[in-house]
């Protein structure tokens, strides 16, 4: 037997073999991507830049990798960078802000309750308080205002695993019910593990609405700064 094409065609029909070229067949799984990139970074537009950069080093320890005239790119971690501002002529602030659709808050997570909570007392020291202070069951979270209004929530996972607060977000009828969680007053959680709580029974009680503060805010509206 030889492999040339007569001899194979010839082979085929005595076998009842199919006789067609194999295809490739395309793949139409096209939805979405098969490996999905990561998020990288948001950008933000400033008339405040030195301001802005100077925030957020406090408030969360991005440093500049590039702090130019009219821009700097920021980072506290092994990426290029998370933040970007950029400040060319001719921005204005927005008209009104708290009401207007588009990023509410970028949000950044510590490990621990213990570096969370002694992040919020930090800050508190260098008068850097939240307008927001909720227990969204997936996170604890404190929200800040930026020298230009942008939210920025600070977090620590409720369940200290992302595999279980992703599950429980995914099921949990608790969730459903109130995605927006239950307030609590920052201070209280401070009170609380000095007596020696633990984590998880701080984030109980925080949900059973123990640490409520005095005043609750009405809404979830980032606060009007101009
Ligand atoms: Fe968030």
């Amino acid at each position: 037997m030889t492999n040339d094409a007569a001899t194979a065609a010839k082979v085929d029909e005595e076998t009842f073999a199919p006789t067609r070229e194999p295809q490739v067949s395309p793949n139409r799984a096209t939805n979405r991507p098969i490996i999905a990139p990561k998020l990288h970074h948001t950008t933000f537009t400033t008339l405040r830049l030195d301001e802005m950069v100077a925030w957020y080093e406090r408030a969360v320890g991005l440093v500049p990798a590039f702090y130019g005239e009219e821009a700097a790119w920021l980072t506290n971690d092994e990426a290029n960078h998370r933040i970007a501002l950029l400040s060319p002529p001719g921005l204005k602030h927005p008209e009104d802000k708290s009401h207007s659709t588009g990023i509410h808050h970028t949000a950044f997570e510590f490990a621990t309750f213990d570096q969370w909570l002694d992040n919020f007392i930090r800050l508190r020291n260098h008068g850097i308080l939240p307008f927001l202070t909720l227990d969204h069951g997936i996170t604890m979270s404190v929200y800040y205002q930026d020298p230009d209004g942008n939210g920025v929530e600070i977090q620590v996972d409720g369940f200290g695993d992302w595999a279980d607060s992703k599950q429980w977000i995914s099921s949990s009828l608790e969730f459903a019910t109130n995605p927006i969680g239950t307030f609590f007053d920052p201070e209280k959680l401070v009170e609380a593990r000095e007596q020696g709580l633990s984590f998880q029974e701080i984030h109980r009680r925080a949900r059973a609405g123990e640490y409520v503060p005095d005043h609750v805010p009405e809404d979830i509206f980032l606060p009007q700064l101009y």
